[in-house]
């Protein structure tokens, strides 16, 4: 990377010649910082949002910066924080005043000091989201760098510009944050950074569960997740945030048998599933599809190593966990609860001979999640054994094959039975009764097993020979 101090023509975003022009009106000297220029400067894709910090009011910019700009846009207050945001195209920029303290990070404790530049630098969290570029006439673009970060994004460094045990306890996410950015841009964390996060782990417990899962999201959402989770638990953050996976990291040996250490085996399965999809509530489901197997586990002498019920309990314990961290309770829960109690379905009937009665099942279980579920179940063969591995995929293909046979023929995606209970009221003159449950389960069993193909008239006919059998006779009138 070639070091240059002036970023002028790389600032050439029409915001900045007016936030330029606005701090000259008001007098007072405007910067932008953090993760844009860290970005900038590693040529990364831009990101949808630019810091501004002010020395001085940055509400009172951010004003001035609307009234330049030709569509006025909203400028929203925070006054508690004194910080402001408008859009301006498809950007949302912040406007914060210079602080001597770092409070404005975190929602706990807004205590506001008005600092220089550097003061404000100072209590940032790495010395690579420290870097400044002026927007003053005087010098503008030219690069603020106290901490040596240009230098530190050239070696890929994460490091705190104060002493770690500082600059963590006045925000402790940070500790995440530097966890996520070393797993997302492929940089190492400083010793000492990394032994005050091993220190001040049990400060996480401060945070909100909101703002630790947007740092586990980004952590999931990179191509190898593994990394920022391994990182999670040598530091033992992992063992306070999510317990249920590092109660998967033990491996036990009673009378020869033992059994695989489904902790590193489940960081193997994440980072299997990323090729295949980017959708961050599957690769959750990645992450706890085993977490029923610590509680589960038993040792008898006809079978050794068992976890009967582990994907049961695994979906409830997902739930709690959902719970714990305030992750949304709704329909992705719900998906992330359903694979993790499914997960297991695709593996066994990949190991078997494939019938069509058993895909038919899965597909009808499963509904609309199937693929999901076969790419999740897919991530999850990780055994070293090159013949069982060439075995499982190829049985894989089978049954994919087979769903989308079994789909164009019986349509159990969306099973709708195709005799209604009404139907089956009208047709045995019937008040609601057991026989009609009865009925329906028979005529979905039917289908299900291949008996009869899912359409009306099979149906009626397979209806009227059971109804006989118990005894019921067709409406006269
Ligand atoms: N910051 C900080 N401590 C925090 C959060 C943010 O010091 N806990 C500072 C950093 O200087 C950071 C800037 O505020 O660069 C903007 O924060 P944010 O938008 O959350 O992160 P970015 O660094 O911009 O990166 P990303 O969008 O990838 O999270």
């Amino acid at each position: 990377m070639s070091i240059k101090t002036s970023y002028k023509e790389a600032l050439n975003n029409k915001i900045f010649e007016v936030i330029s022009q606005a701090s000259q009106e008001l007098n007072v000297e405007s910067y932008v910082i953090g993760g844009f220029v860290r970005d900038l400067i590693l040529n990364r894709d831009f990101k949808k949002d630019i810091d501004i910090v002010a020395v001085g009011s940055g509400i009172e910019l951010a004003l001035k910066v609307s009234q330049l700009l030709p569509k006025k846009p909203k400028v929203q207050v925070f006054k508690t924080y004194g910080t402001a945001m408008l859009r301006f195209e498809d950007t949302e920029i912040e406007f914060v005043g210079a602080r001597k303290e770092s409070y404005h990070f975190e929602s706990r404790n807004p205590v506001v000091e008005n600092g220089s530049l550097e003061d404000d630098q100072n209590r940032r969290d790495f010395t690579i989201n420290a870097l400044a570029l002026s927007l003053n006439e005087k010098n503008f673009g030219e690069l603020s760098d106290p901490f040596n970060g240009l230098e530190d994004l050239k070696n890929k460094i994460i490091r705190t510009p104060l002493d770690p045990d500082i600059t963590f306890s006045d925000d402790p996410l940070r500790m995440l944050r530097g966890i996520r950015f070393a797993n997302q841009l492929g940089f190492e964390i400083e010793e000492h950074s990394l032994n005050s996060i091993t220190k001040n782990a049990e400060r996480i417990k401060i945070i909100s569960g909101e703002r630790i899962v947007d740092e586990l999201n980004k952590i999931l959402s990179t191509d190898k997740p593994s990394i920022g989770f391994l990182l999670l638990f040598k530091t033992g953050l992992l063992d306070i945030i999510l317990p249920e996976l590092t109660a998967l990291n033990q491996v036990e040996e009673i009378e020869g048998h033992t059994h695989k250490n489904n902790f590193y085996h489940t960081l193997e399965v994440v980072d299997n599933i990323c090729p295949n999809t980017d959708d961050v509530w599957l690769r959750w489901a990645a992450l706890l599809h085993d977490i029923g197997k610590a509680p589960t586990k038993r040792f008898n002498k006809k079978q050794g190593w068992t976890f009967h019920g582990h994907e049961f309990l695994g979906g409830k314990m997902a739930k709690k966990i959902f719970e714990r961290l305030h992750m949304p309770l709704n329909q992705k829960m719900k998906f992330v609860q359903k694979m993790v109690m499914m997960s297991s379905r695709p593996i066994v009937l990949s190991q078997d001979t494939v019938t069509d009665s058993a895909v038919r099942r899965l597909v009808f279980d499963a509904g609309e999640d199937v693929e999901n579920l076969m790419t999740l179940c897919e991530a999850d063969i990780t055994t070293k054994n090159p013949n069982k591995f060439k075995k499982y995929h190829s049985n894989f293909e089978i049954v994919r094959k087979k769903i989308v046979e079994v789909e164009e023929r019986d349509h159990v995606r969306n099973f709708q039975p195709p005799i209604t209970g009404e139907e089956i009221m009208e047709i045995f003159n019937l008040k609601p009764s057991k026989e009609i449950g009865m009925l329906k389960e028979a005529i979905k069993e039917a289908i299900l097993e291949g008996e009869i193909p899912n359409e009306y008239q099979a149906a009626y006919d397979f209806m009227l020979k059971r109804a006989t059998k118990i005894g019921l006779k067709i409406n006269a009138c």
